[in-house]
Order: C-alpha cells, then structure tokens, then sequence
C-alpha cells in the first residue's frame, strides 16, 4: 500500500510545537518532510525540559517523527541559496516565526511566488491581522485569547488552561488541513497560495460552543449550568461552567470508590434523555421515572446538582471501571477519567498504534503518540525523529542534486556549520 502523501516534499521551517505538529502529520501521511534548524542549536525544543542530559529531549522527538534534518544558517548567502533551492524543489513551505521574521530573511510572500508559484506556503502565527498582529505568542495565550480560558474552570475560581494543547497542536491540525486543501486546488489551479492559521482563531474555532452560549445568554439564562439550578444570575459573557457538559445532555466528574486517595477515581457520567429511565433503575431511584420533577429533561435542569449528587452516591459505591462496565450495559453514556500512566498502558491504544513505542539511538525506547487519523488504504508508521543535521548531506545530495565540490563549497561557506560567535547567550 502506498502512502497518501507520497510524493509530496515539505520544507519545515517550523519550531517548538504548533508547526511541527502539523509537518509531522503530513510526515506521517508520507510526505518527505525536510526540517530546517539553525547549526549547532537547531529546534530550541531539542533542549528543553531535558529528561536525559545532551540528549533531544521528549518535547522534541514525539514532535518531529518521520521527518529529515539539515542545519542550514539561512542568514548566511550561501544559506539562503540552498534554501531558495530548496524553496523549488518542494510543494509546500510551513513556518511558524514569529511575525516578520521571513520577511527580514528576504523571503517575503511576493519573493517566494517569484522562486516557486507553485509553492503552497503556509504560517501558523499568535493572532490575525489586528491589534496584536505583531505579537509572539505560546500556547497558554492562545488559550486565553482565543476563550478558552475565560469559559474553563469554576465560576468562584480564576480563569483556566487546559492540559490539551488546543492553541499549539490544536492549529497545527487546522494548519494540516489547509495544506492538503491548497495541494487539492493546485492540482486543478496549477498555482500555490498562502494558508495561514492564527492561533486565537484554531481556538476560537474550538471553543465555538461557548459563543453560542454567549448568544442564548441574550434570550434567558443557560439552564443547563449547574448555576442555573443553584439560583445564581448569570452575567453577560459565558461563565466558566465547571464540569458541566457542553452539549444538550447534562452531565458531570463524579467520584467513584477510592476517591479519597486516588486523584483519577471519578468518571463523567451524562443524563442522556433516551436513557432517562434505565439511569433510574441502575441508581435504584425507579419513582424518578414518572415523578413530574424528574421525568422530563426540562424538569430535571434546576435539580441537577441533587440528581447527580443520587447518582454519586452510586458511582462511589464501584470502581470507575466497573461503573463503566454496568452503564455501558446498559447504553448509558460514561467515560472513566484515564490518568496518563493508564493510558500508557492501555493495550487497546497499543493495538492501533494510538500509542507506539519508538526506539532513539541516543535515548532508547520511549512512547509516543502515533497517527490518531487511521486512513484504510494509506498506512502510517511512526520513525524516530532525526538527529540535528543528521541528513544534511543527503538533501544536499540528493534533494538538490549537487555534488561533491558544490558540497564542499558550501561547507567552506559557513552555511552548515554552527556560527562561530552567538550573542551572549
Ligand atoms: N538560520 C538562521 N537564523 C534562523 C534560522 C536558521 N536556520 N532559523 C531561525 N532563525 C532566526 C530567525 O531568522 C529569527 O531571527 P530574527 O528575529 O533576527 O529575524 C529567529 O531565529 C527566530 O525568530 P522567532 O520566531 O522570533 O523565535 P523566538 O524563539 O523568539 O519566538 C515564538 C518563538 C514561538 C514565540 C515565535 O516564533 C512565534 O510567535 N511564532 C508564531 C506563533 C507560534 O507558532 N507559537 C507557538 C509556538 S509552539
């Protein structure tokens, strides 16, 4: 079986985390993805939050699988030839600088089309034209300016961040689906064209639930929030609804048995209506059926605090496991709360590649998290990430298709070679 990307040569200039998700997908997907790293440093997440000393640490490598590596200092002349070379013998060009940083490089987008019209050129950056346009930006700050942070968490607490990676990882999916999009269209236009995604739109994009209840707010309060049912007002932007669901069907984290010492002994447990009446008899509560207070949704929103209370005193009598067990029997929505040491060692995961052991040739065996979009015709194996310029040569070889003066020439250059003086660092 061929890949589905086969044939498509990536020039990644990204770093840290929100584009090189995005190249590693398509990597993934087959596509040759040649990353770009300044000599002798490389992508700044090679060193970061190192848990091996001087070894790439996990930040990077479960960010870069199946791609290829040259340093290439593209502030050096000889530099940015090889990256305009480059630039011609690839279809597409994913950065993520910060904003102006290819212009000042003297790659801007007019100066691209002139290289390669061809060249899709993609770019994740902080915000969209507007008031912070210039701005850096990491992923807590896309989550507080995109409204995820501002509707996370509990009313009575500060606004929160979520573990997920919805600002970083979260726009380099969006930014993937722009790329094959843009290749969809060349095959038929002929022409590249630039795709960019900022990061307060990928979450916003995300968070859409939470301006539709921005919206109902004008129409009366957001009656399945738990504060409805507890009598507080609402105000007039979306407030942090703590756990409750986001959707149509109530739901919450409930404890289950062994709460008290272990942090992950909840499940989310939802009141989905068409199976109102087995959650009555699985709880032991058959009158709720037909009583007025109960049996139909709009009747239960202002009790929800009481019903899931019943019901927690339900699910702290079993483990989340059996729980699920008992409820999945019975089609009523659940879902245990998997710590990341279960997940781990989850052997489901393992079986579909969802979670893949990968071997380093400078740390070892480690796990990552493979392809989670599974194509039935289009396999996906997960290669460890490279090392910093471990395939110079070889683009320069066979990619440009120089030889072996031409590659001495530019290695005499400086070009490939870490620069001599950095400013103090
Ligand atoms: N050779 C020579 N110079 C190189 C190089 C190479 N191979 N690769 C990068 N550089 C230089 C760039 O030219 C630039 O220099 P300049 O500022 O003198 O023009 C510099 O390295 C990198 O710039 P920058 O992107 O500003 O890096 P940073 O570490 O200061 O900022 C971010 C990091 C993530 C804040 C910033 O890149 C950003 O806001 N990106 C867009 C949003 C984003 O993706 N954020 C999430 C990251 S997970």
């Amino acid at each position: 079986m061929s890949k589905a990307l086969q044939g498509v040569r990536i020039l990644d200039f990204t770093h840290v985390q929100s584009g090189p998700t995005c190249t590693q997908l398509l990597a993934w997907f087959g596509a040759d993805v040649i990353k770009v790293e300044r000599p002798g440093a490389g992508d700044i997440t090679r060193g970061q939050l190192q848990d091996i000393p001087n070894v790439d640490s996990l930040y990077f490598t479960m960010l870069n699988h199946n791609k290829r590596s040259i340093t290439l200092d593209t502030k050096n002349p000889k530099g940015k030839e090889i990256l305009t070379a480059l630039m011609k013998a690839c279809d597409v060009l994913v950065e993520n600088f910060a904003p102006g940083v290819l212009d000042r490089m003297g790659f801007s987008w007019e100066a691209i089309q002139a290289i390669n019209p061809k060249l899709i050129v993609a770019s994740i950056k902080g915000f969209g034209p507007g008031p912070y346009e210039d701005c850096k930006v990491y992923e807590n700050i896309a989550q507080c300016a995109g409204g995820a942070a501002s509707t996370t968490g509990f009313r009575d607490g500060v606004p929160l961040v979520t573990g997920a990676q919805i600002g970083d990882s979260g726009t380099g999916l969006h930014l993937a689906l722009g790329i094959v999009t843009a290749l969809y269209h060349r095959t038929h236009s002929g022409v590249g064209q630039r795709v960019t995604v900022a990061m307060q739109d990928g979450v916003l994009n995300l968070a859409r639930v939470k301006l539709r209840d921005q919206q109902r707010l004008a129409h009366g309060p957001l009656k399945e929030y738990s504060q409805f049912g507890e009598g507080i007002p609402f105000g007039d932007a979306t407030p942090r609804a703590g756990n409750d669901s986001g959707g149509g069907q109530p739901g919450r984290i409930l404890k289950c048995k062994g709460w008290e010492s272990d942090p992950n002994a909840y499940i989310y447990f939802i009141t989905q209506a068409p199976v109102w009446d087995k959650i009555c008899d699985v709880i032991g509560e058959p009158d709720w059926k037909t009583h007025p207070d109960y049996a139909k949704p709009a009747a239960r929103l202002p009790r929800l605090n009481d019903i899931f209370a019943r019901i927690e005193q339900w699910t702290m009598a079993r483990t989340k496991f059996e729980a699920m067990e008992i409820l999945n029997g019975h089609d009523i929505p659940c879902g245990p709360i998997l710590s990341m040491k279960e997940l781990a060692e989850d052997r489901s995961l393992r079986a579909t590649g969802t979670v893949v052991e990968v071997d380093h040739p400078a740390r070892g065996k480690y796990l990552s998290v493979g392809n989670p979009i599974k194509l039935s015709a289009s396999p996906s194996d997960v290669a460890r990430s490279p090392l910093l310029g471990e395939h110079t040569e070889e683009i320069l070889r066979e990619v440009l298709g120089l030889g072996d003066a031409q590659v001495t020439d530019i290695r005499d250059s400086g070009a490939l070679d870490p620069p001599r003086k950095e400013a103090a660092e």
